[in-house]
C-alpha cells in the first residue's frame, strides 16, 4: 500500500486533501496517511485529524490515519510527502502583509516583501525536510504546496540533490475550471497551455475540444467578475485594449503588477480597517475549526471553499495518481525548466504544462514567452533566486538585494526599512542574519 506523509497536517485544508484521496482511492490505494505538525499546531492537528478519520471511516476505506509531532517517525519509508505548512502560522502572515503596507508597499503572502519573508522562513525548514527524506525515504516524491511554492521549489532544485520535487499551486487548475464555467462547458473539454512561474503564470493558448478560444476568453477577462479565479484576490477586470494587446491569459496575481496602484490602494484600506487577508482568514479559520470539532461532521464543509486554495486536492491527488499510475496526462506544475521556456535558466523552477509520468513531470516546450511579459518573468525569477540564496546563507546584503530588486518595492531606502523591521518581527523563525 501507499504511504503518504503530509507535513503541516493541522492545516484547515486537510479535509480537502482527504476528500481527494477518498475520491481517487480506486486508482490510488493509499494505505497510510501520516499527518505531521509541530507543538504549536498540536490542537489543530488533533481536531482536523479526527475529522479526517471520520471522513475515511464514513467512506469505508482501509486507510490508517496517524497523527504525530514526530516528523522523522512519519517519514520512514514514505512514498509521497506533501507539504502544506506555514512557519509562524497566520500571525506571521499578518506581519508579512501589514509591515510592508505600513510603509506604503503592497503586503501579500507570496508577492513583494511578504513573499520574500515567507520564503526566508520556509526554505530552511524545507531543506531540513529534504535532508530527513534523503535518510528515511530517499525515493519518495516531495509534492510541495507550501508557499511561496515557486521560490521553495527553486531552493530545493538549487541547494539539494533531491530531484523528486514538484511544486504545486491551485491557480492553473482554478483558471481551467473558471474558464470552463465562463464558457459553460465541462472542464474536461478545456485545455490551457500554461507557462511562466508560480503566481506569475500565463495561459499561452486555451482550447475547447482542441480549437483555440483564446480571443473569446481574453475578451471575457475585461469583466471584473471574470478576472479572478481565486477567492483571496478580488477581480478588477482588465482594460480591454490592454488585455487584447497582451494576448495571453493572465493569472489573478498579475493584478499586483499590472494594476499596482489600484491593488495597493485597496490593500491600504484593508490595512486601516483591520481586514487584510490574514485577518480575514484568521476569522475564517476559527469558524472552520469550530465546525471541524463537531463529532457528527464527516465531510469537508462547504465553508472551506471561502479559502483561496480551492481544487487543491484535485491538483495534488491527480498529480500523485498520474505519477503512481504513469498516466502521461498533462498537468501544470512547478518543475525544473530544462529548456521549456527559452529565456529562463535551465536549472530554474518554472510553472508549465507537463506530461506527468512515473519518472515525474516532463515539461512541454513552449519556445518562449511573449516579449511583453518576458522581462517581468525574468525579474521575478531573479528575485526568487536571490531570495533563496539569502535564506540559505543568512546573508543580510543578499536579503536586501532580493528585497530591492522585487518590482513591488519602490527603492533601496524603503526596502531597507521594511527589511529591518521584518527581520526583527520574524526573528524567532529566521536563520541568523
Ligand atoms: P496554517 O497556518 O494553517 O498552517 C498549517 C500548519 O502548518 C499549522 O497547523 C502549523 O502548525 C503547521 N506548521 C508550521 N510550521 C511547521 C513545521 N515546521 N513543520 C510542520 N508543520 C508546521 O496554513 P494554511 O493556511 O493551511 O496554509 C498552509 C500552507 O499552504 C501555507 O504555506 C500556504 O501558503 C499554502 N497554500 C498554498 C497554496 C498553493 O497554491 N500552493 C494554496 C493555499 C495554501
Ligand atoms: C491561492 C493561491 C495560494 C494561496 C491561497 C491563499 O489559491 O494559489 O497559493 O496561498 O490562494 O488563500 P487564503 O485563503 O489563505 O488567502
Ligand atoms: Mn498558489
Amino acid at each position: 500500500g501507499i504511504k503518504i506523509v503530509t507535513i503541516g497536517g493541522g492545516s484547515s485544508y486537510t479535509p480537502e486533501l482527504v476528500e481527494g484521496f477518498i475520491k481517487r482511492y480506486h486508482e490510488l490505494p493509499v494505505r497510510e496517511l501520516w499527518l505531521v505538525d509541530i507543538e504549536a499546531g498540536k490542537e489543530k492537528l488533533e481536531i482536523v485529524g479526527s475529522l479526517a478519520k471520520r471522513m475515511i471511516e464514513k467512506a469505508g476505506l482501509p486507510i490508517d490515519v496517524h497523527l504525530t509531532l514526530d516528523r522523522r517517525a512519519a517519514l520512514k519509508d514514505a512514498d509521497y510527502v506533501t507539504t502544506q505548512f506555514r512557519v509562524g502560522l497566520l500571525d506571521a502572515r499578518a506581519k508579512d502583509e501589514r509591515i510592508p503596507l505600513s510603509h506604503g508597499v503592497l503586503g501579500q503572502e507570496t508577492n513583494g516583501p511578504g513573499g520574500l519573508f515567507k520564503g526566508l522562513r520556509t526554505i530552511p525548514v524545507i531543506l531540513d525536510i529534504v535532508k530527513d527524506m534523503k535518510e528515511l525515504c530517499p525515493d519518495a516524491w516531495l509534492i510541495n504546496f507550501t508557499n511561496p511554492a515557486g521560490m521553495v521549489t527553486e531552493a530545493v532544485l538549487r541547494y539539494t540533490d533531491h530531484k523528486k520535487i514538484v511544486g504545486l499551486c491551485n491557480v492553473p487548475i482554478g483558471i481551467e475550471m473558471g474558464v470552463a464555467k465562463l464558457l459553460n462547458v465541462d472542464h474536461s473539454r478545456i485545455r490551457i497551455d500554461f507557462a511562466g512561474l508560480n503566481h506569475m503564470v500565463f495561459g499561452l493558448d486555451v482550447y475547447l475540444d482542441g480549437v483555440s478560444v483564446k480571443d473569446k476568453v481574453i475578451n471575457l477577462l475585461s469583466n471584473p467578475e471574470n478576472s479572478s479565479f481565486v477567492k483571496n484576490i478580488k477581480g478588477q477586470g482588465w482594460e480591454p485594449e490592454f488585455i487584447r494587446a497582451l494576448n495571453v491569459l493572465t493569472c489573478p496575481y498579475h493584478m499586483y503588477y499590472y494594476k499596482k496602484d489600484e491593488m495597493l490602494q485597496k490593500e491600504l484600506k484593508n490595512f486601516k480597517d483591520g481586514t487584510t487577508r490574514a485577518e480575514v482568514v484568521q476569522k475564517l479559520e476559527a469558524e472552520l475549526f469550530e465546525l471541524y470539532k463537531d463529532p457528527n461532521l464527516a465531510i469537508k464543509p462547504p465553508q472551506l471553499e471561502e479559502r483561496g486554495g480551492a481544487y487543491y486536492s484535485d491538483a495534488a491527488v491527480r498529480l500523485i495518481s498520474s505519477i503512481y499510475n504513469d498516466k502521461r496526462d498533462i498537468q501544470p506544475v512547478n518543475t525544473i525548466n530544462n529548456g521549456a521556456i527559452a529565456s529562463i535558466p535551465y536549472k530554474s523552477a518554472v510553472e508549465v504544462s507537463c506530461v506527468i509520468t512515473k519518472e515525474g513531470p516532463k515539461p512541454i516546450i513552449n519556445g518562449d514567452l511573449p516579449v511583453a511579459v518576458r522581462g517581468l518573468v525574468q525579474q521575478i525569477k531573479s528575485f526568487e533566486r536571490v531570495a533563496a540564496e539569502a535564506a540559505v546563507t543568512g546573508n543580510y546584503d543578499t536579503a536586501l538585494l532580493a528585497m530591492v530588486i522585487n518590482p513591488l518595492v519602490p527603492s533601496d531606502k524603503v526596502g531597507k526599512a521594511i527589511l529591518d523591521e521584518m527581520l526583527e518581527a520574524h526573528k524567532e523563525y529566521l536563520p541568523k542574519f
